[in-house]
């Protein structure tokens, strides 16, 4: 059976969405971030409180409303404040989607004052990796069912399934990033992988494509989890 939109497919779970890029300063001024602009979780979140989830949304530093429906917003800056938001929120929560793009490395020290420049010498920054979200999760022995995304430029369909097999998830969804498509535009095109094969959601608004999602995640939920 297929389940339709609008069904209240969801009712009765928790799901924690997480949308938006992360920024992770340098020093009082400046940071480095991602072209994330939190649409394609948003949408997301949005999706699966229409269909009748508790959903939690914890967004990195975007500029946008709180979708209607949505029961709990948690705002972040850094990939360590999700990772510690995110982690709160999935105890005893029965989906977790993943849309953020989490920054994967920080400033190895964030300086207390304005860095100024040196007399047109180099600057070198040192950068440490960032914790795994998806993958602490992942690690646990219980979990909630867990949805990734992989925003490639290249080998789209190789990339997303190894981050599914490498990071231990339930479903992922790819997309090629470029053409006016994926970060910063309005339309989005994806394929999931699971254990269950490929499915493709072909181009669409990212609210549509949001939906179609839901819906496919809640079918494979209900399939292995009851
Ligand atoms: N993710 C995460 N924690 C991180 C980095 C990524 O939870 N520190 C999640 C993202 O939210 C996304 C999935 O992992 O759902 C894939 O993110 P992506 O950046 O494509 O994968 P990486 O493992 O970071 O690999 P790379 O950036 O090198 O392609
Ligand atoms: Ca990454």
């Amino acid at each position: 059976i297929v389940a339709s939109f609008g069904a209240q497919v969801l009712r009765g779970l928790k799901v924690v969405v997480s949308a938006g890029p992360t920024y992770e300063d340098i020093d009082p001024v400046r940071f480095i971030g991602n072209r994330s602009s939190g649409r394609m979780g948003f949408a997301v979140a949005e999706a699966a409180a229409q269909v009748g989830a508790e959903v939690t949304l914890v967004a990195g530093p975007v500029s946008m409303a709180t979708p209607p429906g949505i029961a709990r917003r948690v705002d972040v800056r850094s990939a360590a404040q999700m990772r510690d938001a995110v982690m709160a929120a999935s105890n005893g929560a029965d989906i977790y989607i993943a849309a953020a793009a989490v920054g994967d490395y920080r400033p190895a020290e964030v300086a207390g004052h304005k860095l100024k420049k040196q007399d047109g010498a180099p600057l070198e920054l040192r950068l440490t990796e960032n914790p795994d979200i998806l993958a602490t999760l992942a690690a646990q022995t219980v979990r909630p069912f867990l949805v990734g995304f992989a925003a490639e430029t290249h080998d789209v369909e190789r990339y997303a399934q190894d981050k599914l097999k490498r990071k231990g998830l339930d479903m992922i969804a790819a997309n090629q990033v470029g053409g006016g498509l994926g970060f910063e535009a309005a339309d989005n095109a994806l394929t999931l992988y699971g254990p269950e094969g490929a499915i493709d959601l072909p181009r669409a608004s990212k609210t549509e494509l949001a939906r179609q999602l839901v819906a496919r995640v809640a079918e494979r939920y209900r399939a292995v989890r009851g």
